[in-house]
């Protein structure tokens, strides 16, 4: 089935993971704790936390989290999750479209992995705006697809624009000055369909700092 949707992202995203009653593995993405783990714990920013198992990683090595995602159904399941593992008071759990909100404050880490969507969303002045909210000396986390796996059912709105690391740093402006480049990469992953289908996908990730002012 291969569908272009009409829906908005909240009915999207909910009926999505109303499928199923677990849709992620329930462990943390391993560029984020690859990127992540020698970092020491602060405050951390979540764009699209999903079902909230990279929150709940931060959470436990001691940082403190907010998790944004479109989806109450999922955010239901990210804030069981979070009490089961202990760590419901480090993480704050908020369901909103990130086309809209307005991050307050500054943050130590703000990651977004696999944050796409098949329908609306602009995800370059999302990520943009997320930037201007990293501390000086903090990160920005982009974990990406380059192409979707073959078995995805959906069209994806910004199927045509899946960008490198190298691109995205471009897009985002971080070439301009005031940051710098660390991770800057592409990495091959072996993934598993629904059906049991292998494949290599392809992921960019892009770690940048925030420099602090001299
Ligand atoms: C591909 S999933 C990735 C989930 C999680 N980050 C992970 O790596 O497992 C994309 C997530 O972004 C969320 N999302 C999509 N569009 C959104 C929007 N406009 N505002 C907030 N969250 C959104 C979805 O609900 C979904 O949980």
């Amino acid at each position: 089935m291969d569908t272009e949707t009409t829906e908005g992202p909240s009915e999207f995203w909910n009926s999505f993971y109303s499928e199923r009653e677990r849709v992620w593995s329930g462990k943390p993405n391993p560029a984020l704790v690859r990127e992540v783990e020698t970092v020491a714990p602060a405050r951390a920013l979540d764009l699209g936390c999903g079902e909230g198992a990279d929150a709940i990683w931060l959470a436990e090595r001691g940082w403190t989290v907010t998790g944004v995602d479109v989806s109450a159904v999922a955010l239901s399941r990210a804030r069981q999750h979070a009490e089961d593992a202990g760590v419901a008071s480090r993480v704050e759990w908020l369901e909103r479209d990130l086309a809209e909100w307005e991050p307050e404050g500054e943050y130590d880490l703000v990651s977004a992995q696999f944050l796409h969507s098949p329908v609306e969303l602009p995800r370059d002045r999302i990520l943009r705006r997320a930037a201007e909210t990293v501390a000086p000396g903090g990160l920005l986390l982009v974990v990406g697809h380059t192409a979707f796996p073959p078995w995805a059912r959906h069209r994806h709105a910004d199927e045509a624009e899946l960008p490198r690391a190298e691109e995205l740093a471009m897009t985002l402006g971080l070439r301009a000055g005031g940051w710098e480049l660390e991770t800057v990469t592409s990495e091959e992953r072996e993934v598993t369909g629904p059906e049991g289908q292998k494949a290599v996908m392809t992921d960019a990730v892009l770690r940048a700092r925030r420099v602090r002012a001299a």
